[in-house]
């Protein structure tokens, strides 16, 4: 879209997500830190998450070999990890080419590996399942998968597990998971990669060889307002623009549905961004959002493409001001917990219609 009237947008401050990258990077100071840029780097545009972190990581993660190529189209040139391997056999051929390297969970992989590329010289990550049953060989099967694989595959290899329960201090699975994958890792002397950002943060001893850091890249936390996690600076503000303002009589309904009726003569802003743009349909009456420096709370179901806010307690609001939903001023756990989903969630699904 080039032309665009409507004031909805989702500003991303890159140097916030530089320092984010550099903060983390400090607290596990012995590991090479990956930037987790998937799903479009979580709704930040990965091409220039990547640019902006070029002179700061060896290493890129991904979920799939689309995602890898299309950082290659727009000229990045950093190694990049593809997260869930290949998808197709043709897939092993293009990792060697364009320097990606390829984690194998499944059996088929290896068939693939084999069959296209047996002495493969490109780095190989290895995901095992150490209790999350997701995704990952066996712990069992891996001596199995190590006589499968060249001495050269095994010296390019990393041993790869990823947490269940990492934001949660008070469990122990995080421990029982990490003690499976370091007794492999100790069996074979190969390097290893255990902690998302929640890992980061909370269990220093599950920093590896390579940390996959993405959501608190982004400036948001796995672990809620920690003293670890508030140094973090938001990098995405999603805001938008008051269209319409009007007053409705107490004991009148607010949009669809008529899950909210006015306890008061009620002054309403209604902004240009609704459901299609990302904000979650099921946020709650009362979700704040902010507008000229007060909290604001939402009224009534959000639309496809509005919301209606309560604007009655603020003074000097006018057509045109902006509100943001959320970023620097409004944190985005909030409106999570209001939606009954995860910051996670809320960033990955700003959609393409907002720029
Ligand atoms: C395999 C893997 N590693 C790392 C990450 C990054 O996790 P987080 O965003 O919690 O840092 C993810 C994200 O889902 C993942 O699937």
């Amino acid at each position: 879209m080039s032309y665009t009237s409507r004031l909805t947008k989702a500003i991303i401050d890159l140097d916030a997500l530089v320092k984010n990258y550099q903060y983390i990077s400090k607290l596990a100071s012995n590991s090479d830190t990956i930037a987790v840029i998937k799903a479009d780097a979580y709704g930040h545009d990965a091409s220039k998450v990547a640019q902006a972190l070029s002179s700061e990581v060896n290493l890129l993660a991904v979920a799939f070999m689309d995602e890898a190529l299309a950082l290659r189209a727009d000229g990045i040139n950093t190694k990049v990890l593809v997260l869930e391997g290949p998808f197709k056999e043709s897939d092993i051929e293009l990792a060697l080419e364009n320097n990606f390297a390829l984690m194998l969970h499944s059996n088929y992989q290896i068939d693939w590996l084999k069959s296209t590329s047996p002495e493969f010289s490109g780095e190989l990550w290895l995901k095992l399942d150490t209790g999350m049953n997701r995704l990952g060989f066996q712990v069992e099967q891996v001596d199995k998968i190590m006589a499968q694989l060249s001495t050269q595959q095994i010296k390019n290899l990393v041993l790869c597990s990823h947490f269940a329960t990492a934001d949660q201090i008070d469990c122990n699975r995080p421990v029982e998971q990490l003690e499976k994958l370091k007794a492999l890792v100790e069996k074979y002397g190969c390097k290893f990669s255990m902690a998302n950002s929640a890992g980061i943060l909370n269990w220093p001893e599950s920093h590896g060889h390579y940390n996959r850091l993405g959501l608190a890249l982004y400036g948001a936390s796995p672990i809620g307002d920690s003293r670890k996690s508030r140094p973090l600076i938001p990098a995405m503000t999603l805001q938008a623009n008051i269209i319409a303002i009007h007053t409705v009589k107490i004991g009148e309904s607010v949009g669809y549905g008529n899950i909210w009726q006015a306890q008061r003569d009620t002054k309403l802003a209604t902004v240009a961004i609704g459901y299609a743009d990302g904000y979650p349909r099921n946020a709650k009456s009362g979700t704040p959002v902010y507008i000229n420096g007060s909290l604001a709370p939402l009224v009534g179901r959000v639309s496809m493409d509005m919301i209606t806010i309560d604007i009655t307690d603020l003074k000097h609001t006018a057509i045109g001001d902006t509100v943001e939903l959320w970023g620097k001023n409004l944190n985005i756990d909030i409106v999570a917990q209001n939606s009954d989903t995860i910051n996670y969630e809320l960033l990955t699904r700003v959609s393409k219609r907002v720029p």
